[in-house]
């Protein structure tokens, strides 16, 4: 096939993450609060998403200018109707996951792994119910994210789990659940407390450093580092010395990881972006929904990526980021 594509700045495109849906079951207060996405709030047509023959064409063009790896995000992906289909319709990848709140797999894990899923990475960002309803701003339990990662591993897919620490709100439970997860023996990773979109009132003191959250652990429990695996990695991984497995730390704040980022992103209505803090994508959905061919859908995308210089957590000064950028359940983070 095709030369790789590469960008301004050299890096190749290998990881899309397509977004299914707008919609989420929770309301997490720094990704949909509730004043912007309450009742009023109007969620996509049906006829503005991509069906999931759409989906499917994309993503075997996208293939074959080199993506490697795939991630389904929302929103909530799991409400998206039919989504086991379009895992059976999409074309063989190196990786296909899944980011999820969990609490739709007791019905779907089953479905989704038997279309060829092969992981999830499931959101939990406290074990206290009191902590976790006030995050997610949902009346369920802490129990049925558990009762969904339960039915994951039931279902034979991979489990990993992600921690959003924000100052003064969850950061008292880093323990907890990175003791949890050593028992349970999922994969956790903390994920420091990004400034995306505009509506979640991000300031920097509600972040706790990466640095911070690894002298925690290793006070609690000692660790060493693990060498990266693959090129463009965003975790820092950790290996606990008694042996109960690792622990990831995502540092997007403080230690960004832009010079290598691979990764592209398609909204559920079919725009392209290039940066999880871009203001705007390219629309894709036009290019289908007009007849464009095949020839013309590769062109589109390759000079896209050709265009690509975004570096936005590099950029980051003290105050967060600046100017309109894109709303975090709109792009699947
Ligand atoms: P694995 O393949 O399972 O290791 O997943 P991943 O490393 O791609 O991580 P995941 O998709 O679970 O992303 C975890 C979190 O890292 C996201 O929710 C974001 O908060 C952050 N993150 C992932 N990709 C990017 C990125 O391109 N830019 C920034 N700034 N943050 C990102
Ligand atoms: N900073 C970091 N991570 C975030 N996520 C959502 N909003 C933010 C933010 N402001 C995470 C979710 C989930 C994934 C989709 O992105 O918790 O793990
Ligand atoms: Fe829903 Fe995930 Fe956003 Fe929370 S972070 S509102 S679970 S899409
Ligand atoms: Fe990639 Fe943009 Fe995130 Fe940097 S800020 S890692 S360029 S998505």
């Amino acid at each position: 096939s095709a030369a790789p594509l590469v960008d301004r700045l050299d890096r190749p495109l290998t990881d899309l993450r397509v977004s299914v849906t707008d919609r989420c079951n929770f309301r997490c207060r720094y990704c949909m609060p509730r004043e912007l996405f309450g009742a009023e709030h109007v969620f996509l047509d049906r006829e503005e998403l991509l069906s999931l023959e759409e989906i499917t064409r994309l993503l075997t063009l996208f293939r074959e200018l080199g993506v490697r790896k795939i991630r389904l995000t929302g929103g909530e992906p799991l409400l998206r109707r039919g989504l086991p289909s379009l895992v059976a319709m999409l074309p063989d990848f190196d990786d296909l996951a899944m980011t999820t709140n969990g609490v739709l797999l007791p019905r779907l894990a089953g479905p989704l792994a038997d279309a060829g899923l092969r992981r999830v990475t499931v959101s939990l960002d406290a074990l206290d119910d009191e902590v976790f309803r006030r995050i997610a701003d949902t009346p369920l339990s802490v129990s049925s994210v558990l009762d969904g990662i339960r039915a994951a591993r039931e279902a034979g897919l991979g489990v990993k789990v992600n921690t959003v620490l924000q100052r003064g709100i969850n950061d008292h439970q880093l323990e907890d659940l990175a003791g949890w997860a050593r028992e349970a023996g999922v994969r956790l990773r903390f994920i420091e407390y990004m400034d995306v979109g505009t509506t979640n009132g991000w300031v920097r003191d509600r972040v706790v450093p990466a640095e911070e959250v690894r002298d925690r652990l290793h006070a609690r429990w000692p660790l060493e580092p693990v060498e990266p695996e693959v090129y463009g990695e965003v975790a820092s991984r950790y290996r606990y010395l008694d042996g109960a497995g690792e622990v990831g730390i995502i540092a997007s704040v403080t230690k960004p990881f832009c010079r290598t980022c691979t990764r592209a992103r398609l909204s559920s209505v079919g725009e392209l972006y290039t940066c999880l803090f871009a203001a705007r994508g390219t629309d894709l959905r036009a290019l289908l929904r007009g007849g464009a061919d095949d020839e013309a859908l590769l062109a589109a995308i390759g000079a896209v990526w050709g265009r690509r210089t975004d570096r936005a957590s590099e950029l980051r000064g003290e105050g967060g980021l600046t100017g309109p950028r894109v709303e975090m359940s709109y792009i699947g983070g």
